[in-house]
């Protein structure tokens, strides 16, 4: 009998398991509805997924602000025809200009009265042009981000709320060819745990949550190979994308709701080939300190092809431990 699944019992599980999904959506209607939420980059790709599930969940009104002005007002209009009026607003700004992002951010605040979520998620992939990469990637972020908190915080006048700041998976191995992309999106992980620590969280009520998708099939995915530093990376770039299962945005949207559930102020979440959510957490930097003879001033080393192989002292383990 052991290991064998009689039908009734299959018939138990399908039920359980469709229950345990009404649960989960009943906990994520009761932190997203009512809610006011604003989406950078919302729309197209994950940003747009994301906006879908906000609608899903009953949130109270949604703005969506991006450069794309064709797109974001149909969207805001296609919206109005199935939910009714002044549901969604589209709100012009580039995330990279500070005046505008002001700007946006207080028309956001005189449409939706609080603003309880912001999803720091406008990004670009465009190695060739890595200024304007690294002005969208790490000055747009910070610009939400620094606005986001002052629109929230208690302490300047906000209730509080959740600030989602998209970076992507951490692994390097896998964006080798991206090098000023993956310096970008390693920049909001900093941002992220400098904003979520606990001192500021009794303060500001903001919780700071990191969400770093896989690879997702949207626009920057596709266009990627083409705005690389160099075409000779190209071949080597497209044979490392086609090691990972592409997820749809849908996926990532729908594990971002989960997160908004269960996910504390620090959290980093990864979510990755259609999977569900899993956290990850920077590591102490005592746990990554690298030991050598003679306290570095002498180091052992050898050279083989041309590359330096330190020797690590034997004292490595002993060390760690009075470390921890
Ligand atoms: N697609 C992936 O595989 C993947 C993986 C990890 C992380 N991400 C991150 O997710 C975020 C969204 O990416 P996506 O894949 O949905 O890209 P996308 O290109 O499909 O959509 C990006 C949206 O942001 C808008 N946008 C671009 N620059 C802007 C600016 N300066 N100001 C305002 N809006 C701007 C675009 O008009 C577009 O609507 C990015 O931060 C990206 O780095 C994507």
């Amino acid at each position: 009998m052991e290991g064998k699944i009689e039908p009734g019992m299959r018939a138990f599980r399908r039920r359980s398991s469709a229950s345990e999904r009404a649960k989960e959506i009943e906990a994520i209607n009761c932190i997203v509805s009512g809610k006011n939420v604003l989406i950078t980059g919302g729309a197209a790709g994950l940003g747009y997924a994301f906006l879908n599930h906000f609608l899903k969940h009953i949130a109270n009104k949604i703005v969506i602000l991006d450069i794309d002005v064709e797109a974001g007002k149909r969207i805001a209009l296609g919206i109005e025809k199935s939910y009714g009026e002044k549901k969604v607003h589209f709100i012009h700004a580039d995330v990279s200009n500070h005046k505008q992002m002001s700007e946006a951010f207080e028309e956001a605040s005189s449409l939706l009265g609080n603003i309880d979520i912001v999803v720091n998620n406008a990004g670009i992939l465009d190695e060739r042009r890595w200024e304007k990469e690294i002005a969208v990637n790490i000055g747009g972020m910070i610009n939400t981000a620094m606005l986001a908190m002052k629109y929230m915080s208690r302490n300047t006048g906000g209730h509080g709320g959740i600030l989602v700041n998209v970076s992507q998976h951490v692994d390097i191995r896998n964006t080798a060819q991206l090098p000023v992309y993956t310096a970008t999106k390693h920049a909001v992980i900093g941002l992220s745990q400098s904003l979520s620590d606990p001192n500021h969280y009794e303060k500001t009520g903001v919780t700071v949550i990191t969400l770093c998708p896989g690879l997702t099939e949207t626009a920057l995915t596709v266009d990627s190979p083409n705005k690389l530093l160099s075409r000779v990376m190209k071949a080597d770039f497209v044979k490392n994308l086609e090691q990972f299962a592409i997820q749809t945005p849908y996926i990532v949207a729908q594990g971002l709701m989960t997160i908004l559930r269960i996910g504390e102020t620090g959290s980093i979440w990864v979510i990755e080939s259609g999977k569900a959510p899993y956290e990850v957490y920077v590591p102490n930097p005592c746990t990554l300190r690298r030991y050598y003879k003679n306290n570095l001033a002498h180091v052992d080393a050898k050279v083989t092809r041309g590359h330096t192989i330190r020797e690590v002292c034997e004292t490595t383990r002993a060390s760690l431990m009075s470390c921890a």
